[in-house]
């Protein structure tokens, strides 16, 4: 393989592809690598800082698509990735998670003849009215390889007719790069810098549009500064759900308690307030995997979720989605997990070097 063109478009895609990059350029070192970044997140703490702070190599080249209707975002990576594929002609275009930016860049690349493998493949929550899960079942159908994270993954793949033989269960590359930055970020007590007590605050984050698009996003406001009476709260808040509260400003309401709205931190920051967090409130696809990896007993404010080993093996618990629920969880913190939580087979900070290994051996 002479060349491999990776596509990153949003915040999770950088942490998903950093560690696959760097495994590929020590095991192929004459295999060329190319970066597309369509730019469907581009604001320097939803993009820029996690080349910083993961060492991700400079993009080649910046499709700087920008936000838009689904339609509008798609064909916008669509249109302006097919020149650059025809120039750079790559052997196999690398495309991560379930956004955009992916469908759009798997659809371009298998339109001219081009191999794709899909990171993170198989993941399904069965609710199709969530655009994450037409991404995901398309680029699957699609993709030329298949490289899953957990077991389920291969019974949805096979009973949706792919052939076996291009799935390759090989863990998952999110949690390579937080085992590669543990040393870093265990020590950084982001915490104590916000003037927060380790194991004292509950960690928010909420972006999904069936929650924040709508009349759930002042009623969750409103759980939360309730609950945040009885603990502090910090919700560093996704650019979706601040335009949605600035919208909704007339609707927001509650008083007292310590819940504190912030911008997005830094990835290293971030892992650091996961660990060291009483619990996380989350929607997030990424952060139900990262407390399970750490331990940290996690809240998922939606009512399925397409990770469900992080529900049967790890510290994650669906309440569906509803806000009134945020109430309990003080008390479901303070009754501790209802089974002794584990971390599922293969999230050991090796996926990314068994891809390169396989891509290496073709
Ligand atoms: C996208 C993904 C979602 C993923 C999330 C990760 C799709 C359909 N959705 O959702 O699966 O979980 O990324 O965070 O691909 N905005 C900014 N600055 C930015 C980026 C976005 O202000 O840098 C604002 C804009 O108002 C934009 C809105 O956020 O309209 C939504 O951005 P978009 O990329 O369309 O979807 P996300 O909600 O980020
Ligand atoms: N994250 C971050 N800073 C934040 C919030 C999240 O670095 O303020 C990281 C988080 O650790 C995880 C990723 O962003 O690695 C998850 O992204 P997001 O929740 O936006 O997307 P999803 O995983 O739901 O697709």
């Amino acid at each position: 393989m002479k060349k491999i063109l990776h596509v990153l478009g949003t915040r999770p895609n950088f942490v998903k592809m950093a560690p696959v990059i760097s495994a590929l350029a020590e095991a192929m070192p004459d295999t060329g690598q190319v970066i597309v970044h369509t730019g469907q997140h581009y604001d320097r703490m939803m993009s820029e800082i996690f080349f910083e702070e993961l060492g991700v190599p400079r993009p080649d080249h910046s499709l700087e698509v920008g936000s838009g209707s689904h339609a509008i975002q798609t064909a916008r990576v669509m249109e302006r990735l097919e020149p650059v594929l025809e120039e750079e002609r790559p052997d196999l275009v690398m495309v991560p998670g379930d956004v955009n930016s992916t469908l759009a860049a798997a659809l371009t690349s298998v339109k001219l003849g081009v191999d794709v493998a899909h990171v993170e493949a198989g993941l399904r929550s069965w609710d199709r009215t969530m655009p994450e899960e037409v991404n995901r079942i398309l680029t699957d159908a699609i993709s030329t390889t298949l490289f899953t994270h957990s077991p389920e993954a291969l019974d949805n793949l096979v009973r949706e007719g792919i052939d076996p033989t291009r799935i390759e269960f090989v863990g998952n590359t999110m949690i390579d790069t937080l085992v590669a930055l543990e040393g870093r970020f265990k020590g950084l007590d982001a915490a104590n810098r916000m003037g927060l007590d380790r194991k004292g605050y509950l960690l928010v984050t909420l972006h999904r549009p069936a929650l924040v698009d709508g009349p759930l996003l002042p009623q969750t406001i409103e759980a939360l500064v309730e609950v945040s009476k009885q603990i502090p709260v910090l919700f560093p808040v996704h650019p979706r759900t601040r335009a949605n509260m600035e919208k909704a400003a007339s609707k927001l309401s509650g008083e007292g308690g310590d819940l504190r709205l912030v911008d997005p931190v830094g990835y290293l920051d971030f892992l650091s307030l996961e660990n060291d967090a009483a619990a996380v409130l989350t929607d997030s696809g990424g952060i139900q995997e990262e407390t399970t990896y750490l331990g940290t007993p996690c809240f998922t404010l939606r009512d399925n979720t397409e990770r469900p080993v992080t529900v049967e093996v790890g510290t994650n618990t669906l309440l569906g989605l509803d806000p009134a629920r945020i109430a309990e969880i003080p008390q479901l913190i303070e009754a501790g997990p209802d089974h002794r939580p584990g971390i599922p087979p293969l999230w050991d900070g090796n996926a990314s070097r068994r891809i390169a290994e396989l891509l290496a051996s073709r």
